[in-house]
């Protein structure tokens, strides 16, 4: 547990998030808690002081959420965000009114007198702001710190408690100094180290590994995904050969995936490593079927039954190690409602329900980017710590229609030319976030020297986005599009037909299936 940071109370903003990786990149340790979280839980790793998030109520709303007790008992400085803001105004005697007109979007705020919490910059800043609310009526002993026309208190400060509260989201981008005011409240206010770098977060994970695991086995499941790969690298350096790696081809992965699974792990790194060849069981277990749901169900049974005969075989590990990183624990965590399920996900190295493991999980509080920066400093290559998301059911959810050994494999050669043709147009590790090919079950007539051809088409698909939960398509250059369509109909044998798919997610999805 990292102490002396930042914990954060979450009052359903959709940039809670954001105000942790924030802190985070600016070396401060953040944890989010919920807003109504027992206080011993928020105090338990010593934080130096307590940001509000904002959130969507109205300090009226008959069950709005509240300033907990301890919040104002205690001495710990405290920054309000947005509602954070309005609802120590609310607590502490102030008033809270609806604005005459709502803001949303950039504005810019004038600073009033000096204030720690806006130190070394200039008198006038951009922000973002999105409230309906505002503060109308300062409570007893606090001091404006800035305005906007629309806003009289777009900052309020209470210095002698080290309170203050914002009403603009420092958190986004789109407030350009806003990791700069963040970090004058956690370093300038707070008076936390910002120690939060690659090799304390190594050395840190080592030693709580070291501690929960002893001397007893730990095995994991590789997909040769980020997550996997750093996790394993890590448990690695912590207790060397006690962590054995489970890889298991399925049969359904990418060009070239399971050849450099075990030569950067076994070969490079030295980490044991099992590689296990299932793909006869899954095509077995996939023949005839074309229902996209029933796909994803048999290849997440198949996965584990393979992962549990595996383990079995092994024998003697006590510890399941997965790669959780800290947006899927927020997610599945108290304060977020579960979103309706669109698609059964299945990720490799899920738990199997009924064994009898203890979970080791050492990235659980560690957001994608941080993964990426240990994994680096842990010695992964690039080629790894960049790949892009691929889902766990593969290449299946892709070759839309029956798998057959021959569909998959024409699936596998096209799918290699486009991230081939991107990436050496250096387009794969800027905006394009993921970009792949999918072999639809139609066919179409085509003209290939004189004769007529009848063959499948392949779409290429290459999205734009931050967060996977809503994407636009990527605008790929003409010439590089040209290129992949040529060689995919000239060099892969079956297809005739390439087409671009040009929906935002949503209302698709960036998977075909
Ligand atoms: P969709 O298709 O839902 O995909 O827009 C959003 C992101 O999730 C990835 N994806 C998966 N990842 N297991 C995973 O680990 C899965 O079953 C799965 N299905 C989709 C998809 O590639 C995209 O990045």
């Amino acid at each position: 547990m990292h102490t002396g940071g930042i914990a954060i109370l979450d009052y359903g903003s959709q940039y809670t998030q954001l105000i942790a990786r924030r802190l985070r990149e600016n070396g401060v340790y953040a944890e989010i808690f919920a807003w109504d979280a027992p206080p011993e839980r928020v105090l338990a790793a010593a934080p130096r002081g307590l940001i509000l998030s904002g959130g969507p109520a109205s300090v009226y709303d008959a069950d709005a959420p509240t300033l907990p007790t301890y919040v104002w008992n205690g001495n710990l400085p405290v920054l309000g965000i947005c509602y954070g803001m309005q609802v120590m105004a609310h607590a502490l005697g102030g008033t809270v009114a609806g604005a005459a007109h709502r803001e949303y979007g950039p504005a810019e705020v004038d600073l009033r007198g000096e204030s720690p919490l806006f130190v070394g910059l200039s008198r006038r800043i951009a922000v973002y702001m999105s409230h309906g609310d505002r503060v109308d009526v300062l409570p007893t002993g606090w001091q404006p710190l800035a305005t906007t026309p629309n806003a009289p208190y777009a900052a309020m400060g209470n210095p002698d408690r080290g309170w203050y509260g914002v009403q603009f989201h420092p958190e986004v981008t789109h407030t350009p100094h806003g990791g700069h005011i963040l970090r004058n409240f956690a370093v300038g206010i707070c008076g936390c180290s910002p120690n939060w770098t690659p090799n304390t977060i190594i050395d840190e994970a080592v030693a709580a590994i070291r501690a929960q695991v002893g001397a007893g086995k730990v095995i994991l499941g590789l997909s040769g995904g980020v997550d996997s790969s750093v996790a394993a690298a890590l448990i690695h350096r912590a207790v060397g050969d006690q962590l054995t790696c489970i890889f298991i081809d399925t049969g359904l992965l990418r060009k070239g995936e399971p050849e450099q699974v075990v030569a950067t792990f076994g070969r490079h790194m030295g980490i044991p490593l099992v590689a296990v060849n299932a793909a006869e069981a899954f095509f077995s277990a996939l023949e005839g079927i074309t229902d996209p749901e029933q796909k994803r169900k048999i290849i997440g049974e198949r996965f584990i039954r393979a992962f549990e005969s595996e383990a079995r075989r092994l024998g003697d590990a006590a510890f399941l190690a997965q790669g959780t990183i800290y947006p899927d624990v927020i997610e599945s965590g108290g304060t977020r409602k579960t979103a309706r399920s669109i698609k059964s996900h299945h990720n490799v190295g899920g738990l199997p329900a009924d064994m009898n493991f203890t979970l080791v999980e050492p990235l659980r509080n560690l957001f994608k980017d941080e993964v990426r920066r240990i994994g680096s400093v842990l010695g992964l290559p690039d080629e790894i710590i960049w790949r892009q998301p691929f889902p766990g059911p593969g290449l299946a959810v892709r070759c839309l229609g029956p798998l057959t050994w021959e569909r998959v494999e024409r699936l596998r050669q096209a799918d290699a030319i486009v991230t081939g043709e991107l990436s050496a147009a250096g387009l794969l590790r800027g905006d394009t976030a993921q970009a792949f090919a999918v072999l639809l079950p139609v066919r179409s007539v085509g003209v290939m020297g004189d004769n007529r051809t009848y063959q499948e088409a392949v779409a290429i698909r290459a999205v734009v986005t931050d967060d996977f939960m809503t994407a636009s398509w990527a605008r790929l250059p003409y010439e590089v599009l040209a290129r992949i369509s040529e060689r995919i109909v000239n060099e892969v044998p079956g297809i005739n037909r390439v087409v671009y798919d040009v929906t935002t997610k949503p209302p698709a999805t960036i998977e075909w299936e």
